[in-house]
């Protein structure tokens, strides 16, 4: 039986240049409702702030990586110690492949912090998953933001699913070309540090 203990340890903490990406913590609740309270942060993404389904969430977050070994991370802005998301990995039955995530609180956005997280986020996957061809990101059309993050990673639409009931675009990125996207991220991000 997977233990509480066991999932724990499943789940690595990531560092970047700015920000920690650590497992989510039963404390992250009040800050996720907090986030997720504002409507124009939830304008693309539909979701609920009050805190059931927060914590609901959180706890499917952590489900994903007790289940599949992949999973969304709670995003620490290093110099202030300030929840300030949550980045990573999603997949579930049905899924286009191993998705990147990104949500950031609106007073953070527009550092890059989405795409320093996503950049941490995919370099991992594809170190722990050799097999892995690619990784995409399901965004809305219409959520520019989202949409310019993955362009600014490396990904290109390929085509529309219809996913959880609304049609989404199917962003991404295979491991060669991440090879060659990867010293430009890495690159954009020391320079945003400075
Ligand atoms: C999408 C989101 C994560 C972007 O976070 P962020 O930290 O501001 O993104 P970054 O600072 O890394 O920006 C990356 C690029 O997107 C651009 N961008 C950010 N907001 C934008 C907007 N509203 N319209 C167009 N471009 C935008 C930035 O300018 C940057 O491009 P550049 O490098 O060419 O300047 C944030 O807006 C968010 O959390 N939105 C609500 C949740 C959501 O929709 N998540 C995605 C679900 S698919």
């Amino acid at each position: 039986m997977m233990t509480t203990k066991t999932v724990e340890k499943a789940i690595p903490t990531l560092t970047t240049e700015r920000l920690t990406l650590r497992p989510l913590d039963n404390a992250d609740v009040s800050g996720f409702v907090e986030i997720w309270s504002d409507p124009e942060f939830t304008r693309y993404i539909g979701g609920r702030c009050d805190p059931d389904s927060v914590w609901h969430a959180m706890a499917g977050n952590i489900g994903c990586w007790a289940l599949t070994g992949v999973g969304p991370w709670a995003v620490v802005e290093q110099s202030t110690g300030t929840l300030v998301g949550r980045a990573g990995l999603w997949t579930e039955p049905g899924w286009p492949g191993i998705e990147a995530v990104w949500f950031i609180r609106r007073d953070r956005w527009g550092r890059g912090y989405a795409r320093e997280a996503a950049t941490a986020a995919i370099d991992w996957v594809f170190a722990q998953r050799p097999d892995l061809a690619e990784v995409v990101s399901i965004i809305l059309p219409e959520n520019a933001a989202s949409v310019r993050v993955a362009e600014r990673l490396g990904m290109t639409s390929q085509r529309l699913e219809f996913l959880h009931g609304e049609h989404h675009a199917v962003y991404t990125i295979s491991r060669s070309d991440w090879a060659v996207a990867l010293p430009a991220q890495a690159a954009q991000a020391a320079q945003a540090a400075r």
